[in-house]
């Protein structure tokens, strides 16, 4: 079975580096590039915790910083979830900053034109994909499919109606759905079930390798600011459920459905709007085999050593 071409754009983001942990150990896929977004943190923050983790991670792979806003609301980021760095509880050596010289966008243009089938996974706000898309429509025919983290079927996370990749930058998300590229969405409905308790950790810290430990350390600041932020009982551990949608499409289920993104001003902006429709552009996460989910992750903390 040949392995599938990705890229990842994501806003690391605790959960973003697990996702991002997945994509470099797995022998089903072929990490092609990273870009980031400005999301959980500003553009600087997410940028230097994604290249902390491909360095720690020995992963040589193009990595170039995203747009430093959404394509026209104002940047939104989440500190009290992921902290200050953005990636708080975890210290890396000091590794040489080195990034690409082309804006995420113009990376994930290139990448595409020079690849024939390309998974795009996003994990932050879709607003790279969109203004490669904007600036170069040539490169759909090279996605496969968009697998992205984020929306919901039911409620949001940072309003009753949104969720927070889709609500940064709804319009990008809008320009994303509306392509024509086939979409995979892993919304709320079901990543809010996947929560990192005491016992994964302690399970996770038995693994005793660098990637456990990293896993640990990261999720024991996740979970309580999880709780202080969201009074939830554990960090739910979003991102990871894309990557490994695509390692083991058994670990969910999935409906086709047209999925419209809320682009207006009012309470209800970033919004999802899921409907069961004859015409679908979306495979829409509607449950997910948790006990599947963590032997996955468990399988590739193992790998990290
Ligand atoms: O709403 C959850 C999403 O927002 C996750 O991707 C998390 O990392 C943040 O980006
Ligand atoms: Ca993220």
């Amino acid at each position: 079975m040949s392995k599938i071409n990705i890229i990842l754009d994501c806003d690391p983001g605790h959960d973003d580096a697990i996702a991002l942990l997945l994509s470099c150990y797995s022998d089903k896929l072929n990490l092609l590039a990273v870009t980031t977004s400005s999301g959980n943190q500003t553009i600087e923050k997410t940028s230097k915790n994604a290249l902390n983790l491909l360095n720690f991670f020995n992963k040589n792979v193009p990595l170039a910083k995203g747009s430093p806003t959404p394509l026209k609301r104002k940047v939104m980021i989440c500190p009290e979830i992921h902290g200050e760095s953005g990636l708080d509880g975890f210290i890396f050596p000091n590794y040489e900053e080195k990034y690409d010289s082309r804006e995420g966008y113009q990376l994930i243009i290139d990448t595409l034109l020079s690849n024939e089938h390309v998974t795009v996974v996003t994990t932050g706000p879709m607003t790279n994909l969109a203004k490669a898309i904007l600036h170069n429509r040539e490169i759909l025919k090279h996605i496969d499919e968009i697998v992205l983290m984020g929306g919901s079927t039911g409620k949001g996370n940072i309003t009753e109606y949104s969720e927070f990749n889709i609500l940064v930058d709804p319009e990008a998300a809008d320009i994303c759905f509306k392509s024509g590229v086939p979409l995979r969405m892993l919304g709320l409905n079901v990543t809010r079930k996947i929560l990192v308790r005491e016992k994964i950790v302690e399970e996770a810290s038995k693994i005793n390798t660098k990637g456990s430990d990293l896993f640990v350390k990261l999720m024991k600041v996740f979970n309580e600011n999880q709780r202080s932020f969201f009074s939830l009982e554990a960090g739910p551990l979003h991102d990871p459920a894309t990557i490994i949608s695509l390692i083991d499409p058994t670990v969910f289920t999935f409906e086709d459905m047209l999925v419209e993104i809320d682009t207006s001003e009012s309470e209800k902006a970033g919004q999802t709007r899921c409907k069961k429709s004859t015409i679908t552009n979306c495979k829409v996460a509607t449950s997910v085999d948790i006990d599947k989910y963590w032997e996955i992750i468990f399988d590739h903390l193992r790998r990290c050593k």
